[in-house]
């Protein structure tokens, strides 16, 4: 085997291991469009992650380019169309990080219920003084209804966990429920979820149908006093709207792995103790990074020795 693999950074094991059959490139660090168009020329499998722009001008500036891998489940960052139109195969990492981003989906409601972040901070500071009957009182999760936004993969995974917690879960989403899988939420229309859900959780793909979904519009149908969580993708969300319904008190509190304008974030979020924040690390565990770069490394080696990929994810608007 040969071949010219162009990587935006060093992946973990078994990464390394391509080093032996070809000649790989790293560009250690987020790549912009400019950038990736003018290394693309002679790169035979690009690596690609969710921040790099592969547009549809770095898709034409590559002259020998066959295989697109995507380092995460996510795959907005490339144009699969102008992709398709070359004949460029597009992959991802499914399935891998569904558990790990389930769980970080739980982590940031529970800081949210029982207000782990802001406690800390408090026992840090010296501000501990001894047990007391108000001191940082939460909600309980027991009894309340949790809307999953999107009940594939990650938000079947999510409402599992949900329903351990004693919540009643509820969805939203194009496919209908299977049947018989009792981890398959029943399905409410959008409004329906947003009057009634007491914490709303995001797991959506981002698409021109996705984009801006949470706006000032959505926040305005929401149950007052609810909890947003987003750990799918930043652009689904208006960030300036959802300060606004903070600062409303149409919502209680959010928890967010993901930003509009990443790594930017709007201030008055930064700024607000009712916001628990994690820097887009969903599936950030040592064994599902493993895992997500034994899939990259599995499919480019097949695509490159002429074989079909494992994971090819087709263009947008395209039916699996
Ligand atoms: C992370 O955001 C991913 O899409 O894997």
């Amino acid at each position: 085997m040969s071949g010219v693999i162009l990587s935006t950074r060093e992946l973990p094991e078994p990464f390394d291991s391509l080093r032996g059959d070809f000649d790989v490139r790293v560009l250690g660090g987020a790549t912009g469009e400019l950038e990736l168009a003018a290394e693309i020329p002679g790169v035979d499998a690009l690596i690609c992650l969710v921040d790099d722009a592969v547009t549809g001008t770095v898709i034409q500036a590559a002259d020998r380019l066959r295989i697109i891998a995507s380092y995460a489940v996510g795959v907005d960052q490339i144009d699969r169309a102008a992709a398709a139109a070359r004949g460029i195969v597009v992959t991802n990492t499914p399935n891998v990080l569904t558990d790990a981003t389930a769980d970080l989906t739980l982590a940031l409601l529970l800081s949210l219920s029982r207000r782990i972040v802001e406690g800390d901070r408090m026992v840090r500071a010296g501000g501990f003084a001894g047990w007391a009957p108000d001191l940082l009182l939460g909600r309980d999760l027991k009894g309340k209804v949790f809307g999953v936004i999107g009940p594939g993969r990650i938000g079947k995974a999510v409402a599992r966990r949900a329903k351990a917690f004693g919540m009643t879960v509820i969805a939203f989403g194009r496919s209908p429920r299977h049947e018989g899988d009792p981890d398959d939420p029943p399905r409410v229309s959008f409004d329906e979820l947003l009057r009634r859900s007491d914490v709303v959780s995001i797991h959506v793909p981002l698409t021109e149908d996705t984009r801006r979904l949470f706006g000032a519009e959505t926040f305005a149908k929401m149950k007052p006093g609810s909890l947003l969580l987003n750990t799918a993708r930043g652009p689904i969300v208006d960030e300036v709207a959802l300060a606004r319904a903070l600062e409303a008190g149409t919502l209680a509190g959010a928890g967010l792995d993901v930003y509009e304008h990443e790594p930017a974030i709007t201030p008055a979020l930064l700024d607000d103790d009712r916001v628990v924040m994690m820097p887009h690390a969903g599936s950030a565990t040592v064994e599902t990074r493993r895992e997500m770069a034994r899939m990259v490394v599995e499919d480019v080696r097949r695509v490159l020795s002429g074989e079909k990929p494992l994971r090819p994810v087709p263009p947008e608007g395209a039916r699996r």
